[in-house]
C-alpha cells in the first residue's frame, strides 16, 4: 500500500509543484494519473521514486517512510533514448538492474531474455539499443522494468513517443503484465482514452500546484479489448468525464459509475474497487 499525505514540493527556485496532495493506492492497483501539462505529475512520481525529497508531507510504502529509492521499485521514463545505455546490448541493458537482486550472471541474462520475450522482442537481445526503432526501445525499457519484478512500477508517459498501433500493443502488454504479476502500477499519461482503457482508477490532478482534483473508479470489465472496451457506453461516459475534469470542470453530482447490469459487462476477479470515494476538487 502506498500512502501519500499532504505531499508538498517547492523547487529550489521557489516554484511550488505539489501542494498538500493526498493519495492512497492499494496493492495491485493500476492507477492512471492525468492532469494539465506542467501540473506536477512527474514531480509526484519523482517523489514516490525517492529521487527528490519533498519539502513537506509524508510518503509511506507498505508502512515505512520513503527516504530513498525503494528496493522493489522500477521506473519507466518517457524518454527511452536517454534511459538505455548505448554501449550495452539490449540483453545487458535489461539485466543490469538485476545486479541489485544478486544471482549469477547467467541467471540475470536468462531473466533478461525471458522479459524480452514477454515484450515481443525475443530476437533483439544481442543488438544494441540504437539498432532498434523507437517503439522497440521503449519495449526494452519496459522489459527492463519487468525483469526486475518490482512490486511498484512507476511509468511517466511511457507510450508518448510511439506510433498509435505500437501504443495500443504496449497498453495491452501492460494490462497483461499487470494481470499476471499483480504489481502496483502508477501510469502518468496525457491520453485520456488510455487512462480509462488501462486504469482500475483514474486520478485527475489540479492545475499547478497539484492536488487530487478527482478520483474516479473505472468500472469496466477487467479484461479489456481495444475495440470492444472502447465501444462500451461506460467507457464513453468515463472518457467524457475525465476529459471534462482535466479541463478544470467539477465532477457532476450523481455521476456514479454504472452498475454491472447497466453496462452489460461481466464482473469478476480484478474488478476495481472504489478504494477512495470520488471526491470533488476545489476547482
Ligand atoms: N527541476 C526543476 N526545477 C524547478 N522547477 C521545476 C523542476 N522540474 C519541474 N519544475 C516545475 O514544476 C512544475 C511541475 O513540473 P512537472 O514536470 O512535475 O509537471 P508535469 O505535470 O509532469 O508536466 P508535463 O505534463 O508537461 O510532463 C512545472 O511548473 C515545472 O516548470
Ligand atoms: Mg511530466
Amino acid at each position: 500500500m502506498l500512502r501519500i499525505t499532504g505531499l508538498t514540493h517547492s523547487y529550489s527556485g521557489g516554484h511550488k509543484a505539489l501542494d498538500g496532495l493526498d493519495l492512497t493506492v492499494p496493492d495491485g492497483q493500476l492507477l492512471s494519473i492525468v492532469g494539465p501539462s506542467g501540473c506536477g505529475k512527474s514531480t509526484l512520481l519523482r517523489c514516490i521514486a525517492g529521487l527528490i525529497r519533498p519539502t513537506g508531507g509524508a510518503l509511506e510504502l507498505d508502512g515505512a517512510p520513503v527516504t530513498g529509492v525503494p528496493d522493489d521499485l522500477a521506473v519507466v521514463f518517457q524518454d527511452y533514448s536517454r534511459s538505455l545505455f548505448p554501449w550495452l546490448t539490449v540483453r545487458d541493458n535489461v539485466a543490469m538492474p538485476l545486479r541489485r537482486r544478486g544471482g549469477s550472471r547467467a541467471e540475470r541474462r536468462a531473466a533478461a531474455e525471458e522479459a524480452l520475450e514477454s515484450v515481443g522482442l525475443p530476437d533483439a537481445s544481442r543488438q544494441y539499443p540504437w539498432q532498434l526503432s523507437g517503439g522497440m526501445q521503449q519495449r526494452v525499457s519496459i522489459a527492463r522494468a519487468l525483469a526486475y519484478r518490482p512490486s511498484l512500477l512507476l511509468m511517466d508517459e511511457p507510450f508518448g513517443s510511439v506510433d498509435a498501433q505500437t501504443r495500443e500493443d504496449l497498453e495491452d502488454l501492460l494490462l497483461q503484465v499487470h494481470r499476471a504479476a499483480k504489481m502496483t502500477i502508477l501510469l502518468v499519461t496525457h491520453d485520456i482514452d488510455e487512462s480509462v482503457y488501462v486504469g482500475d482508477r483514474v486520478v485527475v490532478l489540479n492545475r499547478s500546484p497539484a492536488r487530487v482534483h478527482a478520483d474516479i473508479p473505472v468500472a469496466l470489465p477487467a479484461v479489456r479489448d481495444q475495440i470492444e472496451t472502447r465501444g462500451l457506453p461506460e467507457f464513453v461516459r468515463l472518457r467524457a468525464e475525465v476529459g471534462r475534469l482535466v479541463r478544470g470542470g467539477a465532477r457532476i453530482p450523481g455521476a456514479a459509475p454504472a452498475t454491472a447490469a447497466q453496462r452489460g459487462g461481466t464482473s469478476g476477479a480484478g474488478e476495481p474497487e472504489a478504494d477512495n470515494p470520488p471526491e470533488t476538487g476545489p476547482g
